[in-house]
């Protein structure tokens, strides 16, 4: 079973490492989680030109398995094709309009039938197929597909980019050298999906990013003991590019912060956030994925993953690694559960003439940075 290790990367905390960016301290507006023309400008100008996470690669394993993503108003239908490589494509039957693949997952899929006048689409969204075609304009049906989406695979999960394979950032530039090699490290394309929770939650999906971009609430929120919130206090914040890192030491490890090799793989809960909303928790033994999907300006699907490394039940050290993950996983369902009912007591007051804007310490800069980041890409 694979241990992560730091190896031969960049030490990210302890010893020389600035633990807060140069950021410092700043007020923010509070209508980045109201305003309905923000929320429309970032749908079509943020979430249709990143990359955002549609599922797992083992989730489409084989040619003709496919999986659907749905939020903001779009619906991706990803599939599996014969030479290993993942088409992407809008659900969206291009003679009236409704999506035409009706099922979310599905596997062996040859054909795509639209169930309202039988359109057929092959596996990469081309139109392949028109009952009574002579009815129509043949200039109309030249070349028809459903608009094609970027899809790639890192860290064994499905990504897509609504720009479309042509004008898509390649993913791992989006990624960055800093969070591939660093997360990369911990292999995710060898762990298996263990479980998905899933919550309709009642605010802007940009409050749950917030949630994960500081570690300020743990200590009331969470009721962590004195112990983690010293250690949490050790942490070290960083921004890379559009995207973001954080490293909590372990309580039981602060003692050997001092050291310049500081494995913080193994000694640290190593947090990494891809802009725009995808947030991966590690744990050397299990990484939990956190994904707010935005449906509305104030409504999110708020996906949580959990992904184990894979092993031999009958196999007495992979047993007790089992049973200590399941027992850390029981624990930190608990912990998103706390976050939840924070949404829920943000939700009431969501368009509160009380709520005028936050203030932010130094370390929730992730949070200011976020946000400034975000006001840039809607304003070009
Ligand atoms: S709307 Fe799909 S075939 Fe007519
Ligand atoms: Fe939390």
């Amino acid at each position: 079973m694979h241990v992560p290790t730091r190896g031969s990367l960049p030490a990210r905390v302890g010893a020389g490492v600035q633990s807060v960016p140069d950021h410092g301290p700043s007020v923010m507006d509070a209508s980045v989680y109201r305003d309905p023309v923000r929320f429309e400008l970032e749908r079509t100008k943020v979430l249709t030109s990143h990359w955002l996470l549609a599922g797992r690669s083992e989730q489409v394993r084989e040619p003709g398995d496919w999986l659907t993503y749905e939020g903001h108003g779009e619906s991706i239908v990803i599939t599996r094709q014969p030479d290993g490589a993942l088409a992407a494509f809008h659900n969206v039957c291009q003679h009236r309009g409704p999506a035409f693949v009706t099922a979310m997952t599905g596997c062996a899929a040859r054909r795509f039938t639209c169930p309202y006048h039988g359109w057929v689409y092959d596996t990469t969204g081309r139109v392949v197929g028109v009952p009574e075609r002579e009815d129509f304009d043949p200039a109309h049906l030249d070349g028809l597909r459903a608009p094609a989406v970027a899809a790639d695979e890192w860290g064994g999960w499905v990504w897509i980019n609504l720009a479309g394979p042509d004008a898509a950032t390649p993913l791992l530039d989006a990624l960055g050298a800093d969070i591939v090699s660093d997360l990369g490290a911990f292999r995710m394309e060898d762990m298996v999906l263990h479980e998905v929770l899933e919550f309709d939650v009642p605010v802007n999906y940009k409050a749950v990013v917030d949630g994960f971009n500081e570690i300020y609430h743990v200590t009331e929120l969470h009721h962590v003991p004195p112990e983690f919130t010293k250690a949490a206090r050790c942490a070290s914040f960083h921004i890379v590019g559009d995207n973001y890192m954080c490293f909590v030491p372990k309580p039981e490890h602060l003692a050997e912060l001092e050291s310049v090799d500081y494995d913080h793989h193994q000694y640290a809960i190593c947090h990494y956030v891809v802009f725009p909303n995808t947030v991966f928790n590690c744990n050397p033994e299990h990484i939990q994925v956190f994904q707010p999907i935005p449906i509305g300006v104030d409504r999110t699907r708020f996906l949580c993953w959990e992904i184990v490394y894979a092993g031999d039940q009958n196999d007495p050290q992979y047993a007790k690694y089992w049973k200590k993950t399941m027992l850390h996983w029981a624990g930190l369902k608990h912990v998103v559960g706390e976050d939840i009912g924070i949404y829920e007591q943000m939700a009431r007051t969501k368009n509160s003439s009380g709520f005028r804007q936050q203030v932010l310490s130094e370390r929730e800069c992730k949070i200011a940075h976020y946000h400034e980041n975000m006001d840039r890409k809607i304003r070009i």
